[in-house]
């Protein structure tokens, strides 16, 4: 059976113009995740972000959106008017996000801490609208015990899934996941679980995969950006020639981006990029600060290419 791959949202980096050149040269996943989008009340809703999720710019896999706030009538306005203009009847939630500005205003993990908060927004979602609902969270921001009582609190509400990255907030990106709390969360929810977290290798996800054998999905987010034929690998599909796959498609990229983003904003966004694609193309430290100094974009292309075997 095929495994359920995700491509986790990445804000700023898994874009619309990202995901669909990702899916005209690499298979293997199956769904995209949106990096969020701010849920306000009617009156306050910035329709202009919306594009990322416009529909017919996003054919190529199935979307599920991906909401972040802190009021209950905030998602509810938001979902309903995604619904009513784009027909999208899933969404997902994120109290995961551990940057400090989203902590501080009580959003994404920054409503870990505060379970009455979070059940209350998911009970008015379900029981003021008929959306499929899944949630994107940590262990806690501070504590797996914020994680412990959300998850049996949770277990009473008609959850699709929940997405669970098993560090805490406080520890953003930093130290490996741990995956003891993470193996005490899967037991403990009665919702089916995608894991989200440190899968580089095809060996790390057969490893988590032989841990936890009933998996609802995987997402593959900043693995998949240091390898992109990673979702393919861990499918077992053919890779073929990977650095011919890989120029065509870094030249697609650009190409796509440029009369979107302009040539500064093309640039800024593959410096982004090539944070990770440094370590699949094995350029080393020095190159790759060497090719982030380039503010040509001409040039800049040029020196990407100039890798040649991976
Ligand atoms: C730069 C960056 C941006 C992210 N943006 C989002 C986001 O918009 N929504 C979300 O739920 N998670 C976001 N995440 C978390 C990822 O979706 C994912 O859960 C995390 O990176 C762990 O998985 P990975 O090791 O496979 O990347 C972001 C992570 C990074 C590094």
């Amino acid at each position: 059976m095929p495994t359920e791959i995700w491509l986790a949202p990445l804000h700023g980096i898994t874009s619309r113009t990202f995901r669909n050149t990702l899916s005209r040269h690499f298979g293997g996943i199956g769904f995209f995740m949106a990096p969020f989008l701010p849920a306000q009340t009617i009156g306050k809703l910035n329709k202009r972000v919306w594009q990322d999720i416009f529909p017919e710019l996003n054919t190529a896999l199935p979307l599920m959106p991906q909401l972040m706030g802190n009021q209950p009538e905030q998602f509810v306005d938001t979902m309903r008017m995604l619904n009513e203009q784009f027909g999208y009847e899933h969404f997902n939630i994120n109290i995961g996000c551990p940057s400090s500005p989203v902590v501080r205003h009580t959003r994404g993990c920054g409503l870990m801490p505060h379970p009455d908060r979070v059940e209350a927004i998911v009970r008015e979602i379900t029981t003021k609208t008929t959306y499929k609902l899944s949630l994107k969270m940590r262990l806690g921001l501070h504590t797996a015990d914020e994680g412990r009582e959300l998850l049996w609190r949770l277990n009473s509400y008609p959850l699709n899934f929940l997405v669970i990255h098993p560090r805490l907030g406080d520890d953003l990106y930093s130290g490996t996941p741990d995956w003891d709390t993470f193996e005490e969360f899967y037991y403990l929810t009665q919702h089916p679980i995608v894991y989200s977290g440190d899968i580089f290798t095809v060996a790390d996800y057969q490893r988590l995969s032989q841990r936890f054998p009933n998996m609802a999905g995987w997402m593959l987010g900043r693995g998949l950006l240091r390898n992109p034929f990673l979702a393919e690998e861990v499918q077992g599909l053919p890779t073929g020639d990977k650095t011919a796959r890989f120029q065509a498609f870094h030249r697609d990229l650009v190409e796509s981006l440029l009369p979107i983003r302009g040539e500064s904003g093309t640039l800024a966004n593959l410096k982004e990029l090539w944070h990770y694609f440094a370590n699949f193309t094995g350029m080393t430290e020095e190159e790759l600060r060497n090719l982030l100094r380039i503010n040509d974009l001409e040039e800049f292309t040029l020196f990407c290419s100039r890798k040649k075997e991976f």
